[in-house]
């Protein structure tokens, strides 16, 4: 496993380094829009802010702007142990860069799954030559499991207080305040997916998005949040895909990380009437995603993250009992939310902190922001270019989006390491993405909430 990428701070380079490019244009920069350029080095680090830099070629972006890449902290790209045709490390990295991302956190629900250092290293060695961006990996957090030798490999912890995909056994929750006291001497981040399951109706099989939300509903999300707060102190805590607006309300202010994801901003149990619109935790009533669209707009969400689970097209075209929980969207979630910037329902920094800047600093990573010293992963976004997502036109093997029809802008191009990957909304580039652990600098404590 490699060692935790490393900030190149000033003092480090001894006599400055010639850019080898030079962007131009108007640049996200402390907050707002500013015209700029950009001095990039060889091996991919912002070396310089300016306004005449000379030294290497210069490409001025025009009427577009110049934002940081985003990291998405939550996928499922389904390898090893995949069924056949479904997501790989290759294909979903991939359209993490179409989509903008420079950096996913990959889960470990994967077959089979990550508990032990020899299956963290089997996944690890698929990265190299394979991935388009760089891939965080998350390692899951059993009772059972040997802990300490998985927190001096991965990179973040999962924990899963509910069954889900590949995961059909989530620890008792008498063992919960045991397993998060050890996760919080380890320094790891720690995701968890925040269901409990002792709350979930058992009255009748659900048919439909809304039947789903009968069965898993709000209730068993507020009632698993109850159990993980208070957090130890120094554990790096983050609630994935929280759901409704008092989720929200009961985080804020309590020194935790949470996420939300656009299928649950954008859609309600009744946006698409089948197994395809399954998902955990499930879709809920418009009220709770007005609701916590509100509060993400506000800026109470401190993170974005697509928890891109793939499930072929085949496998969700069934009775709604039988069929897999989880939708695709890692290469739609920036777009979409772009498309909500231009319309003026969200602020560009608000989405920008909470898709770029946080998550990066979550997994200790030095990206996220236009600044010297940070990672040269940059998109070019062209605000004019608005246009509606088709599955057709995506890049996943799975074959289909709930986004259908959705408005959204793609990035036009896509520097990774400050190199083009993307352009003209092509995947152009090398595959150089690499497996990356995260480099904290500032105290346990310094968590960024929102
Ligand atoms: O709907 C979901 N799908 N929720 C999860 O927690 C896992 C995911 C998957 O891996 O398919
Ligand atoms: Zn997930």
């Amino acid at each position: 496993m490699p060692p935790p990428a490393r900030r190149r701070d000033r003092d480090e380079r001894g006599p400055p380094a010639a850019p080898a490019r030079i962007l131009a244009g108007r640049a996200f920069l402390q907050g707002k829009l500013q015209t700029v350029e950009v001095a990039i080095s060889e091996d991919g680090w912002i070396l310089a802010l300016g306004k005449h830099l000379t030294g290497a070629r210069r490409h001025d972006v025009g009427q577009a702007v110049l934002l940081p890449a985003a990291t998405d902290l939550h996928v499922h790209l389904r390898e090893p142990g995949g069924p056949p045709g479904v997501e790989s490390i290759a294909s979903g990295t991939m359209q993490a860069a179409l989509g903008g991302i420079a950096l996913v956190g990959e889960m470990p629900n994967t077959q089979p799954p990550v508990t032990d250092v020899p299956s963290l290293e089997e996944k690890a060695a698929r990265v190299p030559g394979r991935a388009a961006v760089d891939v965080l990996l998350y390692a899951l957090a059993r009772p059972s499991s040997r802990l300490p030798a998985l927190a001096a490999r991965a990179g973040a912890f999962k924990l899963f207080l509910s069954p889900t995909t590949g995961v059909p056994d989530p620890p008792d929750g008498r063992d919960i305040p045991s397993v998060l006291a050890e996760l919080a001497r380890l320094g790891l981040p720690v995701s968890v997916h925040a269901e409990d399951p002792t709350r979930f109706a058992r009255s009748r099989p659900a048919l439909d998005p809304v039947g789903w939300n009968a069965e898993r509903p709000p209730a068993a999300e507020e009632a698993a949040i109850e159990r993980l707060l208070p957090a130890p102190p120094p554990l790096r805590l983050h609630v994935a895909h929280v759901t409704t607006p008092a989720s929200v309300a009961r985080l804020r202010g309590a020194g935790v990380s949470f996420e939300a994801t656009p299928h649950h901003l954008l859609l309600s149990d009744r946006s698409v009437r089948s197994a395809f619109a399954k998902v955990n935790p499930p879709l809920r009533a418009e009220a709770d995603r007005r609701g916590l669209w509100e509060a993400f707009a506000r800026g109470e969400v401190p993170v974005l993250a697509s928890d891109h689970a793939p499930h072929l097209a085949a496998d969700k075209d069934r009775p709604f009992e039988g069929a897999p929980s989880g939708v695709p969207g890692v290469e739609t979630m920036l777009p979409l939310l772009f498309a909500r910037v231009r319309s003026s329902e969200l602020a560009l920094p608000v989405l920008l902190a909470a898709a770029c800047d946080r998550p990066a600093r979550w997994f200790g990573q030095p990206h996220g922001r236009i600044a010297p010293g940070h990672r040269a992963h940059l998109l070019v976004v062209d605000f004019r270019q608005r246009t509606r997502v088709a599955a057709r036109r995506l890049h996943g093997p799975c074959g289909w989006t709930p986004f259908e029809g959705h408005e959204a802008i793609f990035p036009r191009e896509v520097y990774f390491r400050g190199e083009p990957v993307v352009t003209a909304g092509e995947f152009v580039g090398e595959v150089r993405g690499e497996v990356v652990r995260p480099e904290f600098a500032g105290a346990p404590s310094d968590l960024p909430t929102a």
